[in-house]
């Protein structure tokens, strides 16, 4: 069974990190130096845990100010999902979906009522199943093209 946590120690961040660097700088091509950013100091970061205790999948929560480039129009705080990232031999049993519900609910308990994501343009089909709507011309990060989308809680 899957098991969804909140990391909170330093070690458990590195956890979080690991699965990054694995898909992002290894399998995506993400410089190394881009992938942890100043955000993450910030961040609630959250790990999935296969059966046997080993990580394979993370995501973060940046709680951003009102008007942020990801929801330019909210006048409220605006909770910044990202860094989401399952290894590849765990996508397709629902990592992706539960690790996103996780964040949102973190959001929620926080009294945040909208998530902004910046998705890159091969996942927005992953989000658009979950509510999230794309808005705003595609850009480049990291060399890989994006779009924000945003939900609201
Ligand atoms: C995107 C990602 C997080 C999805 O994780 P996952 O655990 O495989 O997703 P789930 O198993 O929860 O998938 C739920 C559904 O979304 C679909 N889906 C998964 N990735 C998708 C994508 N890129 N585009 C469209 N649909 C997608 C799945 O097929 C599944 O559909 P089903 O319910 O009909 O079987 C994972 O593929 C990944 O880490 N990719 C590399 C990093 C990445 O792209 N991160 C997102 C950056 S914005």
């Amino acid at each position: 069974m899957t098991d969804i946590r909140l990391a909170g120690t330093p070690a458990e961040v590195l956890l979080a990190y690991a699965v990054r660097i694995e898909v992002f700088v290894d399998e995506q091509g993400v410089p190394r130096d881009l992938e942890i950013d100043e955000l993450d100091d910030s961040a609630d970061h959250f790990v999935a845990y296969d059966d046997a205790g080993v990580p394979v999948g993370a995501a973060r929560l940046v709680v951003e100010p009102a008007g942020f480039e990801g929801a330019p129009s909210s006048t409220a705080p605006v909770g910044h999902l990202g860094r989401l990232a399952v290894l590849e031999p765990a996508r397709g049993t629902g990592l992706g979906v539960q690790l996103v519900q996780a964040i949102e609910r973190r959001a929620a308990s926080q009294g945040l009522d909208l998530i902004a994501l910046s998705a890159q343009t091969q996942a927005l089909g992953f989000y658009q199943r979950l509510g999230y709507v794309a808005h705003g011309p595609e850009f480049d990060d990291a060399g890989l093209p994006h779009r924000w989308m945003t939900r609201p809680l």
